[in-house]
């Protein structure tokens, strides 16, 4: 009795994981950038990405947000970020339009960018967003470089006149 209920239980995951299978080689899920996002397939990819940051978000700055680094942020910002994040006072690339998910607009600054603690953003700089398009710049970037432009985000919507002149270039 208790032999056959067991070999019914294991019959019944393989053929979920088969159908499974079957639905993804079959092209059952979207490949394409344009469509919109399968089921759950936003919140599970935010609670992932959440739970495997954890800790380190709190991470404080061990740089200080002084023109001198907020102007080396900016640097880095405008050449590898803001084809992708939005350079200020140009329109959304075309690369930016056509991804998928689509990476957020960070300049010019709009509410809510800034409510990310910089230790967030200093950790999907540095490791990247697996299959999204977001890269890693832990083997291309400094640790100084990376706090840079974090710092940068963290303060878009404050930044002295000198750093935002920069930007707009
Ligand atoms: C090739 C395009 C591309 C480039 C270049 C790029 N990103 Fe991204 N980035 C993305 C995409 C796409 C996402 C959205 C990922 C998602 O939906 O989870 C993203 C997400 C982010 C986020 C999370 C934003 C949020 O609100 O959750 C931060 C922070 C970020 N990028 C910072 C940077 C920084 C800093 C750089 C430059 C050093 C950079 N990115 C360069 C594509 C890019």
């Amino acid at each position: 009795m208790m032999k056959a209920y067991l070999i019914g239980l294991v019959l019944g995951i393989c053929l979920c994981l088969a159908a499974e299978f079957l639905f993804f080689v079959h092209g059952g899920i979207p490949v394409a950038t344009k469509g919109g996002p399968m089921p759950f397939e936003r919140f599970l990819a935010k609670s992932a990405l959440r739970s495997a940051i954890g800790q380190e978000a709190q991470r404080s700055s061990p740089i200080s947000a002084d023109e001198t680094n907020l102007l080396a942020g900016a640097h880095v910002y405008r050449k590898q970020c803001a084809e992708c994040h939005g350079a200020w006072g140009r329109p959304t690339s075309a690369t930016a339009i056509g991804m998928f998910p689509a990476p957020p607009q960070l300049l010019p600054p709009k509410k809510g960018v800034t409510d990310d603690p910089a230790g967030d953003t200093y950790w999907k700089a540095k490791n990247g967003i697996r299959l999204t398009g977001m890269p890693g710049y832990a083997d291309s970037l400094s640790d100084t470089e990376i706090w840079q432009v974090s710092l940068l985000l963290l303060h878009a919507n404050e930044l002295p006149p000198i750093v935002q002149d920069d930007l707009r270039q």
